[in-house]
């Protein structure tokens, strides 16, 4: 009996949506990704599909990473793990930015183009511009034969299977964890991380499929933080670091499936001027995984209660200060800060999803949006 595992998952088999779906199949989706990538006796990582071996890794100098809507943020994750682990430069940029900002493309710069569909106009146009430019090409894609994948000189697949839903769930945390994989790789590469610092993170991104399953079963409280936040216009989400690009993530998913106005902010930026808008009652959503800045981050969250905001805080399990500050907290199972993104996500993309419930709309096929953006 053969089974067309891509025909089989892209079906909805009992889910009410596609989103929720993929929401749900993230474990899984962690697991493929991470699966052959980690050598289980030397706890090094190995990423023989790249094909670019130490010695290519070590001549990299400059890191450019390109990419569109959600894929960018999760190249905002991927500039500062890379940067934390390896030591190496990186520049983000969206790619339909990328390719008029004349980008300055050194002899060892290496181009890192992130799509999930692999046919984003925007992404493929940046791709060739790099390489024009006589950049190196690595691509972090989810579909096998797609245009990013053909046109890159090095892949780096996800493994998320068919992403159908318009609002990318878990090819997004896939492209977190192939990201935690390739600093990970080069900082093995060229020996700038602590043996016990990087087993030590191993273990945890190990633990992440697990710690996720366990809390995709324990959401009620998100439906019921959705149903009090469907009925406003607007809301924020701040955070500082690694929050703030959560922040940007998750505002992005409320925004294309529920079509509440959202926008993300860095929670120190607030008060130069986007405070002006916090009103009474306004929702804001604060992330507080980041726990070097929490004093900081708890201070923002009194800014935007004395103007009336209502505050939804996100922690790790165990933060009992920032219950002291929000109105309510979303606990998420504790890990290393670094992999904040890849747990603190999933809740929110859960809100998104039963906000959009809420208000009635089409969850996996929203107004005015395609899967892929094939046209400029
Ligand atoms: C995200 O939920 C959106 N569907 C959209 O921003 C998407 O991430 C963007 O168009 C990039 O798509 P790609 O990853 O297929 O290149």
């Amino acid at each position: 009996l053969y089974i067309d595992w891509d025909i089989l998952m892209a079906e909805k088999n009992g889910y009410d949506h596609f989103m929720l779906k993929e929401i749900e199949e993230q474990p899984r989706a962690y697991r493929d990704t991470l699966r052959g990538r980690i050598d289980e006796d030397s706890q090094s990582i190995t990423l023989p599909d790249m094909m670019m071996n130490p010695e290519h890794i070590r001549e990299i100098k400059h890191i450019q990473i390109v990419a569109c809507g959600t894929a960018y943020h999760a190249a905002c994750v991927g500039k500062s793990i890379i940067e934390r682990m390896t030591r190496i430069p990186v520049e983000i940029d969206v790619a339909s930015e990328y390719r008029y900002r004349q980008p300055i493309i050194q002899e060892h710069t290496l181009v890192i183009a992130v799509s999930q569909s692999g046919e984003t106009a925007d992404t493929l146009a940046a791709i060739r511009e790099a390489k024009l430019s006589g950049a190196r090409v690595l691509a972090i894609t989810n579909v096998v034969g797609s245009s990013v994948a053909r046109e890159a000189d090095h892949l780096l697949m996800t493994w998320a299977g068919p992403e159908i839903a318009v609002a990318s769930t878990k090819a997004y945390t896939s492209q977190l964890i192939a990201f935690y994989l390739l600093a990970l790789y080069i900082g093995q590469s060229i020996g700038s991380m602590d043996l016990a610092a990087r087993a030590q993170l191993l273990t945890q991104i190990k633990e992440l499929p697990d710690q996720v399953q366990n809390m995709l079963g324990h959401m009620t409280q998100i439906e019921q933080i959705a149903e009090h936040i469907a009925g406003y216009h607007d809301l924020y989400f701040i955070g500082r670091g690694l929050d703030y690009t959560i922040a940007m993530e998750a505002s992005l998913k409320l925004k294309e499936i529920s079509y509440i106005h959202s926008e993300a902010y860095p929670a120190g930026e607030l008060k130069h001027g986007s405070l002006a808008l916090i009103e009474d009652g306004t929702p804001v959503i604060a992330l507080a995984t980041q726990e070097v800045v929490l004093e900081k981050t708890i201070s923002n969250i009194r800014e935007v209660k004395a103007r009336g905001a209502y505050v939804i805080g996100v922690a790790f399990e165990g933060n009992m200060e920032l219950a002291q500050a929000a109105d309510e907290v979303i606990y998420v199972p504790r890990t290393d800060a670094l992999l904040a993104p890849a747990i603190a996500i999933i809740p929110l993309q859960l809100l998104a999803y039963y906000a959009a419930l809420a208000r009635g709309n089409d969850v996996d096929k929203p107004r005015n949006l395609a899967k892929s953006v094939t046209v400029e």
